[in-house]
């Protein structure tokens, strides 16, 4: 017999289930005690009582399920986000991209995109920018596409400038940016290498030969299975002798650091081994 929480578990595993087979996103797998809070709280939110009555809802109107989405993929982000990350970045990996006469990056899982325009901004105020290539992905479409937009709210610009500056910033941030009607534009010029698009790290292959990749914030809603997959992506993606950035909020596997050089402990930067 079924004690109450292991029905509530059941009923978690339904609606999961349910949500892939009517709309193709698979959190089956991903980590399932903030799945559930994240599904006991949209349900809360659309005044519902439980989550058989959840699913039904998210069954019958896509346009709920959409709004559900935004909560599940869970999108905060942030420009120059932990500046202690750049910093390291500045100091750590710019001189060793300098190496490369051509530089493949990958930003996977990129929210709304202020991650990737604050590499763009790095790389420009490094002279690397001309010789990147970089591939900005996300599981969330509407992500994606605000991602692509570069627009962000004005309220937000003092921050991101305090966040830049902290990360040793040294240029007006006004030169990167169009104030336009309540929210501030990122230039074409920032935009012009980088390609957005849709990817699922749960099903979809690894863009490869890549010097550099950005995975920060995205692994810790991901379950064991889910975090082995994503870490065999990012070694058949990387290049020998590249980088990969996680972030303060997760640390590469013990069975994954023999592949790695460990190049900062505190913001988890690892390099690919040569050999
Ligand atoms: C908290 S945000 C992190 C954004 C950015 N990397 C940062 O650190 O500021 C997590 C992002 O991971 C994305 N994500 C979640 N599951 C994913 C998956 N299976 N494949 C790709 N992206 C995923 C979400 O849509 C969300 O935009």
């Amino acid at each position: 017999m079924l004690g109450h929480r292991d029905v509530e578990r059941l009923e978690v595993r339904l609606l999961l289930e349910a949500i892939y087979n009517r709309y193709g996103y698979d959190f089956r797998k991903y980590e399932r005690d903030s799945m559930e809070r994240r599904l006991s709280s949209a349900a809360a939110d659309l005044g519902v009582d439980n989550l058989g009555e959840l699913q039904h809802l998210l069954l019958h109107q896509p346009e709920v399920f959409e709004r559900v989405l935004d909560s599940l993929t869970v999108r905060v982000t942030a420009m120059f986000r932990d500046p202690t990350f750049y910093r390291a970045l500045r100091q750590l990996v710019i001189p060793a991209l300098r190496t490369y006469p051509q530089i493949k990056i990958w930003h996977a899982g990129c929210a709304s995109g202020e991650e990737v325009y604050a590499t763009t901004i790095l790389l420009t105020e490094s002279g690397l920018y001309e010789r990147a290539r970089i591939y900005a992905t996300d599981v969330s479409q509407v992500a994606v596409a605000q991602a692509r937009e570069g627009i962000y709210d004005e309220s937000t610009f003092s921050s991101i400038a305090a966040n830049y500056l902290a990360s040793g910033g040294e240029q007006p941030l006004d030169r990167y940016f169009a104030h336009v009607g309540g929210g501030v534009a990122v230039l074409p010029a920032l935009k012009k290498n980088v390609h957005f698009f849709q990817h699922d790290l749960v099903s979809d292959y690894s863009p490869g030969e890549m010097q550099l990749i950005f995975c920060r914030n995205v692994l810790i809603y991901f379950g064991p299975e889910l975090r082995t997959r994503a870490f065999s992506l990012f070694a058949e993606g990387l290049r020998r002798g590249g980088f990969l950035c996680l972030g303060a909020s997760e640390a590469l596997p013990s069975d994954e650091l023999s592949h790695y050089q460990d190049i900062s402990s505190s913001v988890r930067i690892y390099r690919r081994s040569a050999a």
